[in-house]
């Protein structure tokens, strides 16, 4: 693989495993605030980050050996305003700067394995930084997330909520491919 397509999948993948943890933490901080729903969101949009980075992994899986990897992070874990603002924060930057940038490089590299890992991924930032944003709104008035379903695309990470009735609109899975999650009573 391409030094630098083989970097960027490395940055990429510790981008979406520390999302995903960041997720975890910013969701259960949100149940303990009073907002469950926003908690169930961050729990699904966690897998989703999750999928992103083992697609990631499974692209590099020729790159054996240690390797230091730098990736962007936000920190910080205030109100779950805040916490919503960093996560929208943090979508808005892999979908306007770090995959384009990064598909842009895998083109030129024909590196067409991680085109698409990325492609994936770009797609699905959009769906979260859309779910977020109204969560926020939400919140800024006081009041929980509206949807209690949220439903995740195990290829590619897509993430929508209330019922679901068609194929994933970026990957093409079947309804039967994707994972739900429901807020606790
Ligand atoms: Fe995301
Ligand atoms: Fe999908």
């Amino acid at each position: 693989m391409n030094e630098m397509t083989a970097s960027n999948l490395k940055s990429a993948f510790g981008g979406e495993s520390m999302a995903h943890m960041r997720y975890l933490c910013w969701g259960e901080a949100a149940v303990k605030e009073g907002y469950p729903n926003v908690g169930n969101l961050f729990e699904a949009v966690a897998y989703a980050e999750r999928v992103h980075a083992g697609n990631h992994f499974r692209e590099l899986r020729k790159e054996v050996g240690d390797a230091s990897v730098t990736a962007g992070a936000g920190f910080g874990m205030t109100t779950t305003s805040e916490n919503l603002q960093g996560a929208i924060d943090g979508e808005n930057h892999e979908v306007m700067q770090m995959y384009p940038a990064f598909i842009a490089v895998a083109d030129l590299q024909q590196e067409k394995g991680s085109i698409r890992s990325f492609q994936f991924a770009l797609e699905a930032e959009k769906t979260h930084a859309a779910l977020f944003a109204k969560a926020k709104e939400n919140v800024d008035a006081k009041k929980d997330f509206d949807e209690d379903t949220v439903h995740v695309c195990d290829i590619c990470g897509y993430t929508i909520v209330g019922a679901l009735e068609e194929d994933c609109p970026i990957c093409k899975a079947r309804v039967e491919m994707f994972t739900t999650f429901v807020t606790a009573e």
